[in-house]
């Protein structure tokens, strides 16, 4: 069985699709130990008590420095003591640390095709607005191992998507979520699930 946390700071729509995915069997051999978020007002906490999963909200905002942020997230993690670590729209620095003694099991989704559109300061809306703005024709999603970088780890899945006449940020990021996010991410959890013994 492989014991995941999903960590997030938003609406949580990946979060849902990780729990519907292990609620109706296409992601096997899958347990969700708990979803850590780092906004008290995020949906995501919702969506987590609405489907029985333990939630901790660990705020920076909430600590003296970064120093104990960093302690008390990496606290949490090894009480849970997950296989796999998966970034849902978390919106937070990992302390190197974490990337250390969690090497290759954590994994992360980005809302286009690395390497497009990727990088500091390209996140949520913001990755599709520059993809607009660009004028590409095709975008999509990535899932990828996390590496000191941002957004450089070896990719694992990705997933285009057209982008249409008339698009605004928000359509192309619900459509890029649709067609996307919501399908490979879970793939890759199930892929990584049949993979652990
Ligand atoms: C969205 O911008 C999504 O594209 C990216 O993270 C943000 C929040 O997603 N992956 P979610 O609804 O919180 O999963």
């Amino acid at each position: 069985m492989l014991k995941i946390v999903v960590c997030v700071s938003g609406g949580g729509t990946n979060l849902q699709a990780i729990i519907d995915g292990v609620a109706d069997g296409s992601i096997r051999n899958t347990k969700i130990a708990g979803v850590i978020c780092n906004n008290a007002g995020a949906y995501a906490l919702k969506r987590a008590e609405n489907s029985g999963i333990p939630a901790f909200c660990i705020s920076p905002k909430s600590f003296g420095s970064r120093t104990e942020f960093n302690d008390a997230f990496l606290q949490k993690l090894d009480e849970l003591n997950p296989d796999l670590i998966v970034l849902a729209g978390f919106l937070v620095i990992l302390p190197e640390k974490m990337i250390e003694r969690y090497r290759d099991r954590i994994i992360n989704i980005h809302p286009s095709l690395i390497p497009s559109f990727c990088g500091t300061g390209y996140y949520g809306l913001k990755v599709h607005e520059a993809a607009l703005s660009r004028g590409v024709k095709v975008t999509g999603a990535t899932v990828h191992y996390v590496d000191e970088g941002t957004d450089t780890g070896r990719i694992i899945a990705q997933k285009a998507v057209e982008v249409l006449e008339g698009d605004t940020p928000e359509i192309l990021q619900r459509r890029v979520m649709e067609q996307a996010e919501w399908k490979i991410l879970p793939e890759a959890i199930d892929k990584i699930a049949a993979e652990h013994e």
